[in-house]
């Protein structure tokens, strides 16, 4: 099967591009680096199944014919401005990558008769939902330009499946994390940020008291809901929680981080961040019922990996203390 791939350099696109690659699909990514790296798409290019375009998606006549020319069998759209601060600081571009995209998306799909969309969408559309766990029927109130664009773009689209006669399915990823996630990036989540400071022995900063939780899931879980998205025969055209439906606390993380740790107690507490949702945990039914989808990776099995691969700091030097130790990291 042939799938276009757009934001194929992203966190979650190259994971996807590499899944649909062992797969044995033909793949064709569409990314301008703009958030994107090229370095992820390192092991895909070695891949003769694998086209990389480097081009604005946004720019005239680009994605027309880019989906002219290929005619893949799907598409999977997941570029976009990532993340709720951006959106506040970048209200234009949210509005041009997280609506107008998505739009020019729904007309080439359209246009050129293209049977499947998978589309990444955001628990944000839920904004700070008191359902516990959160389906797809609970009521959507975002609480960011983010959100709002995200929801907009699935109205866009799941409006335009039915008029024209295509499969489009919105994926709402809850938290997401996992290897390629830049730590260093203001947008990064939670997971990451401890993650790669308790590798370079620096405190973790809980904003707030530590209770708030949220429903991670696995970035290899999410490329494989991508995955079945795309290839699945006749799912239902609609919005999908992509959750575990497990909540995680703050703090829970920060001690599975300190017993894989010989720096257990390295926690500060800072203010809690401005419009932090308490607790996000979706309900994953309608995925398994609809998609056969189910995550696989729990969060102390995704933890433990990424921190395999960010090695946790040597062992203290001879008659240093933990503080010196921080010190001289920070
Ligand atoms: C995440 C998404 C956001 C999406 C939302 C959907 C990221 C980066 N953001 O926001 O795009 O709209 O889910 O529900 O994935 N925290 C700390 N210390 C840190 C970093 C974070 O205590 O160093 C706390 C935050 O205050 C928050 C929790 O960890 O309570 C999760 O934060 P974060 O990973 O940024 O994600 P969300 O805010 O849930």
């Amino acid at each position: 099967m042939k799938v276009l791939v757009i934001g194929a350099a992203g966190f979650v696109g190259s994971h996807t591009v590499d899944l649909l690659l062992r797969a044995g699909h033909e793949i064709v990514g569409l990314d301008n680096f703009r958030s994107g790296r090229p370095e992820l798409l390192a092991g895909a290019l070695a891949s003769p199944r694998f086209v990389h375009h480097v081009a604005d998606a946004l720019a005239p006549g680009v994605l027309d014919g880019i989906v002219a020319c290929v005619r893949p069998h799907a598409i999977i759209h997941l570029a976009a401005l990532v993340g709720v601060q951006e959106s506040l600081s970048e209200p234009e571009l949210n509005f041009s990558l997280n609506v107008r995209l998505p739009w020019l998306v729904a007309e080439a799909m359209r246009v050129h008769r293209i049977p499947r969309l998978v589309f990444a969408s955001s628990a944000a559309v839920y904004g700070a939902c008191p359902d516990a766990p959160i389906a797809e029927g609970s009521p959507t109130a975002p609480l960011s330009p983010y959100g709002a664009a995200k929801l907009a773009a699935e109205h866009i689209l799941l409006g335009q499946a039915r008029a024209v006669g295509f499969s489009a399915i919105c994926l709402r990823y809850f938290n997401a994390y996992g290897p390629r996630q830049h730590p260093a990036s203001p947008y990064s989540g939670v997971i990451s940020i401890f993650a790669d400071r308790a590798s370079r022995g620096l405190p973790l900063t809980i904003h707030g008291d530590g209770a708030q939780t949220r429903d991670f899931v696995h970035v290899s879980d999410l490329a494989r809901a991508n995955v079945l998205a795309a290839t699945q025969a006749d799912p239902l055209s609609a919005s999908y929680n992509i959750c575990t439906g497990r909540p995680t606390s703050l703090t829970r993380l920060a001690d599975l981080i300190g017993t894989r740790s010989d720096l257990p107690q390295l926690v500060r507490y800072a203010p809690l961040r401005p419009a932090d949702i308490r607790h996000s945990c979706g309900d994953p039914t309608a995925a398994r019922r609809e998609l056969g989808f189910e995550t696989e990776i729990t969060v102390e099995q995704g933890l433990a990996s990424l921190l395999k691969e960010q090695p946790l700091v040597p062992p203290l030097p001879a008659g240093w203390r933990r503080e010196e130790a921080l010190l001289a990291g920070s």
